[in-house]
């Protein structure tokens, strides 16, 4: 998949359009646009975190530090850093030299125009499904590391100080990241060196978005970014100091941030909050825009190295904390979904759940090998599989391959997919066999030549791979096939 499904509108042209307008394609359903609610005092903001950071990177790794920063990540998945050691200076050059970009004439960006193969560039959708309802909002995407994949070439040229000024900012917050990383490990109870390992060493990613809001004529109608969780490690956000926008889930509810002056907005995303095994909360959040003034802000996206399985660290399971995800699925594998669908919520990291490794067969999942894997069918990945059919025409001419594709959920085989649409075919085709004592060759035989050919070889495979040994109706099922 090279292009994008639809030409690509440019919000900020839109915004200097002038129209009162949004198009249609930009309007959310009221289920996604309610209002941040009251909250209570106690719960009105994310926490805030001060780590001593100086000009000479001497942290603070105090025991009361290591529990803020747990009790934060459990509750609110959310926190904002101060005193962090980034210069101010370099932050605030690095937000100028970007505002300064995406106020170039359009040709000039244009030429960065980005694509879905691998997003680096100046972009306006995320996601690739035809007709999905757009975010009031552009960016740019760029590659920092590892290395061999920071690509200057790819990065703007125009304002000239943009590259070495992004460069600076980007060694400075991937340096304060490596500190989170030792900080969030032993917050866990982990040694030091834990997450930094299971990363990739060296090795591991880090990307910069930079998010462009512009003034939008009916903000009720829309969001700047829809509801996510950020798919790879943490993310490190330099918000807009002037005008919010970014809300937090907390419960049923959206809070609001509110930056502090030289602060920077820490979130724990997916790959964290399984290798935590669910301790730590990659928390949804939403970008409001407004009618009055554009918004600039800066995520720093830390990620494991693409190629490496991310799974729960050993050492926080026990029999009574079962590992909740999957040991085998890759950050390249896991990206791919947010890179096809778009945001929906925290929809895919719950998904992998659904995803269950024998633990007998870890070294081989974890070895790359091919251990075998268990599916639990949870509600979530049942609706998915429902929608994914129906979009096939249903599941007389759904395939199993058209399903995995159309599902796109990490660490789901073609087997999983398979034996599954064989027990919906029987469910839907033949409800009252789901008790297996209750199948007839009379009700059988009355049904089955409703259905294609095809079909009829499908339901028959599905009858007998649900009735093996199923001692005693073996029989009455050949006598039923006798009659097709
Ligand atoms: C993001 C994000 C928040 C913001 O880019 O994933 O959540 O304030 N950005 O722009
Ligand atoms: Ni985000």
């Amino acid at each position: 998949m090279q292009e994008w499904p639809e030409p690509i509108v440019r919000v900020q042209s839109l915004s200097e359009s002038g129209t009162g307008n949004i198009p249609e394609r930009f309007i959310k359903p009221p289920s996604e646009r309610e209002a941040a609610q009251l909250v209570p005092e106690m719960t009105k903001s994310i926490p805030v975190i001060d780590v001593g950071g100086l000009a000479n990177e001497k942290y603070t790794y105090s025991e009361e530090t290591m529990r803020a920063i747990s009790n934060a990540c459990e509750e609110w998945g959310f926190f904002q850093l101060v005193n962090h050691g980034v210069s101010k200076d370099v932050m605030e050059k690095a937000r100028e030299v970007w505002r300064e970009f995406f106020h170039l004439p359009m040709e000039e960006k244009e030429v960065y125009s980005n694509s879905p193969t691998n997003y680096e560039g100046y972009g306006s959708r995320v996601g690739v499904e035809k007709d999905a309802t757009l975010d009031w909002s552009d960016y740019f995407f760029l590659h920092l590391l590892p290395e061999n994949q920071r690509n200057y070439n790819e990065w703007p040229n125009l304002p000239t100080s943009l590259r070495k000024m992004t460069e600076k900012y980007g060694n400075e917050v991937v340096k304060l990241c490596m500190f989170l990383m030792e900080m969030l490990s032993m917050s866990l109870g982990l040694d030091k060196g834990y997450i930094r390992e299971a990363f990739g060493g060296d090795d591991n990613g880090a990307c910069l978005r930079v998010c462009f809001y512009p003034k939008c004529p009916q903000p009720d109608l829309t969001l700047g970014l829809s509801a996510h969780s950020d798919p790879g490690g943490f993310t490190v956000l330099l918000a807009d100091e002037n005008v919010p926008g970014l809300e937090v889930r907390k419960g049923d509810s959206w809070v609001t941030v509110q930056p502090l002056p030289g602060a920077f907005i820490v979130n724990i995303a997916d790959q964290i909050q399984v290798l935590s095994n669910g301790t730590f909360k990659s928390v949804e959040h939403r970008v409001q825009v407004n009618s009055r003034k554009e918004r600039l802000s800066m995520a720093l996206f830390f990620n494991p190295k693409g190629d490496v399985p991310i799974g729960p660290a050993e050492q926080l399971l026990s029999p009574e904390k079962p590992a909740l995800y999957p040991h085998n699925i890759t950050f390249n594998q896991y990206r791919q979904f947010i890179r096809q669908k778009g945001l929906h919520g925290k929809y895919q990291v719950e998904s992998l759940k659904a995803i269950v490794t024998d633990m007998e067969d870890d070294d081989a999942v974890m070895g790359g090998g091919s251990g075998k894997k268990r599916m639990r069918w949870t509600p979530e990945l049942r609706e998915c599989f429902e929608r994914a059919v129906d979009q096939l025409g249903g599941p007389d001419r759904a395939t199993p391959k058209g399903i995995l594709k159309t599902m796109s959920v990490p660490g789901l085989t073609i087997a999983h997919v398979k034996s599954y649409l064989q027990k919906y075919r029987m469910s839907k085709f033949i409800p009252e066999s789901s008790d297996g004592g209750k199948l007839e060759g009379r009700k059988f035989s009355e049904i089955l030549p409703n259905f294609s050919s095809t079909s009829r070889v499908q339901i028959t495979e599905a009858l007998q791979s649900h009735m093996e040994g199923q001692l005693g109706l073996e029989d009455q099922l050949e006598a039923s096939f006798l009659d097709i």
